[in-house]
């Protein structure tokens, strides 16, 4: 456990690929300080600092927000998770620039948490960030005095290069606040209704979590209270998985939907959980959740109230759900992809033909000068190569004997995803050579030619970068 904010990334990670705690987190990485320039997002200057790490590729990700477009897998989600909660205000246009103590500290973040290394975030500078979880905005939220409130945004997380992650994706933040001395009552009937509903569905909800000292109620609430919010928590979760996934898996009384509850940690809720569905076959972890630290509602001002919030991650529900099975689709421009979504609508993805994969292998020795993470390189690879990189595996590693020193050989997967060259959007990162007007409307897979290229300068950036020297 424990990898990030706890087991999970909320996005389309099953398995953690990485054992937790281990290797990714402990490299520090060397970005060159260039203290006297600025860097530009959205039209606002920052000046950059030895902690700055945020590429031109995912500053070109920002003004995007997929999540409000109504024919979009991920907007159509949205939607349907705002109308399963109709009374909830809903905000939707959060910038993603945040301070780094919105992010980490106001919530509570220990200062040597994972998530925090340039090696997992992006930096802009060491003071502002783009954010990596939308709870980054509760308290300000909060603050504003809805006690029942939605809020989508995009996140952002270095991270490897495969068919599930990407450093861009979206989170579904919900939270509800009752105060102590008034509802109370209300609360309990409203549970028991809930819990009547859920208990004639095609649900099994499986559930042997329990309030422990590791767990536990917060000492500043009564037992009492707490217990009724954490069990309003679960229902209205429980109710929001199976009208999402309920007539969507084909849930019957043979074979009911399974959902199960998790205990878990986050700094700034307790008790937490998460929750996984039992989807074709297998576990998937979609949310994370708990009753809301007091600490965050004093700090927003709503003393006399005690909540909760949970935090879903949109692409790994969406890629079940509409049968999408690489998430950079979710970025395509290609009409094959976008005209095939109806608002509203779930309908499952049908893949059109995809481009032969083209395989390069990257080997070097690593100095011991500038530390590389593997993160930098995926950085500097999207950079280079933008979305036509499919994955980036480490195939293998060494350190000779004798000179103690280090080789690392990458296997780079490119794939183009879209159509023909001309119809990049030009914030593309890769500006090929012109294409002939012939290939306007064509679909072309990349030549060999073009990604010894773009390889070439991914070889070139590396050493520029890190000092890494091509076997
Ligand atoms: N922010 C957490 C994450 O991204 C999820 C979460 C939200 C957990 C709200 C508890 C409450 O992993």
């Amino acid at each position: 456990m424990a990898i990030w904010l706890a087991a999970t990334r909320l996005c389309a990670r099953s398995t953690p690929k990485k054992p937790a705690g281990l290797g990714r987190h402990i490299l520090p990485r060397c970005y060159s300080t260039r203290p006297h320039e600025t860097i530009n997002v959205q039209g606002a200057s920052f000046v950059r600092d030895s902690k700055t790490n945020v590429p031109a590729s995912i500053i070109s990700k920002l003004p995007q927000r997929l999540y409000m477009k109504p024919e979009h897998p991920l907007g159509i989600l949205r939607t349907l998770i705002e109308g399963h909660f109709p009374n909830f205000t809903t905000a939707n246009s959060l910038s993603p620039i945040v301070s780094v103590f919105k992010n980490f500290d106001e919530l509570g973040f220990p200062h040597d948490h994972p998530g925090r290394n340039i090696t997992d975030s992006y930096y802009i500078n060491s003071t502002t960030m783009l954010r990596t979880h939308t709870s980054a905005h509760e308290i300000e939220v909060f603050r504003q005095g809805a006690d029942k409130w939605l809020l989508t945004a995009d996140v952002y997380r270095r991270d490897e290069i495969d068919a599930s992650h990407y450093p861009v994706f979206h989170q579904v933040e919900g939270a509800r606040t009752f105060d102590v001395s008034e509802d109370m009552d209300a609360l309990a009937e409203e549970n028991a209704r809930l819990a009547e509903k859920l208990a004639s569905a095609n649900i099994i909800i499986e559930d042997d979590t329990q309030v422990t000292p590791q767990n536990p109620y917060q000492n500043v609430h009564d037992p009492a209270h707490a217990a009724l919010v954490t069990e309003n928590l679960k229902s209205s979760l429980n109710s929001l998985i199976l009208s999402i996934f309920g007539a969507r898996a084909n849930a019957t009384k043979e074979e009911p939907l399974r959902v199960r509850w998790i205990e878990a940690y986050f700094p700034f809720t307790s008790p937490s959980y998460e929750v996984e569905v039992f989807f074709q076959g297998k576990w998937l972890e979609i949310l994370g959740c708990g009753v809301v630290k007091q600490a965050t509602l004093d700090q927003s001002g709503i003393e006399n109230r005690i909540g909760w919030a949970f935090g879903l991650g949109l692409e790994r529900i969406a890629m079940v759900l509409f049968s999408i099975p690489d998430i950079r689709l979710f970025w395509s421009e290609d009409p094959r992809f976008l005209e095939q979504f109806t608002p509203g609508k779930i309908t499952a993805f049908r893949s059109y033909s995809r481009f032969p994969p083209c395989y390069k292998d990257v080997s070097f020795w690593t100095s011991d000068q500038v530390k590389f993470h593997e993160n930098d390189l995926c950085d500097v690879v999207r950079d280079t190569a933008g979305d036509l990189v499919e994955d980036v595996k480490l195939i293998d590693e060494f350190v000779n004997p004798k000179t103690q020193r280090k080789s690392l050989c990458y296997r780079i997967n490119y794939r183009s995803m879209d159509r023909c060259a001309q119809q990049r959007p030009s914030s593309y990162p890769y500006r090929g050579p012109p294409e002939p007007d012939l290939l306007l409307y064509s679909y072309r897979s990349l030549s060999n030619e073009e990604v010894n290229e773009i390889q070439s300068r991914v070889v070139a950036k590396l050493v520029e970068k890190f000092a890494i020297e091509p076997r």
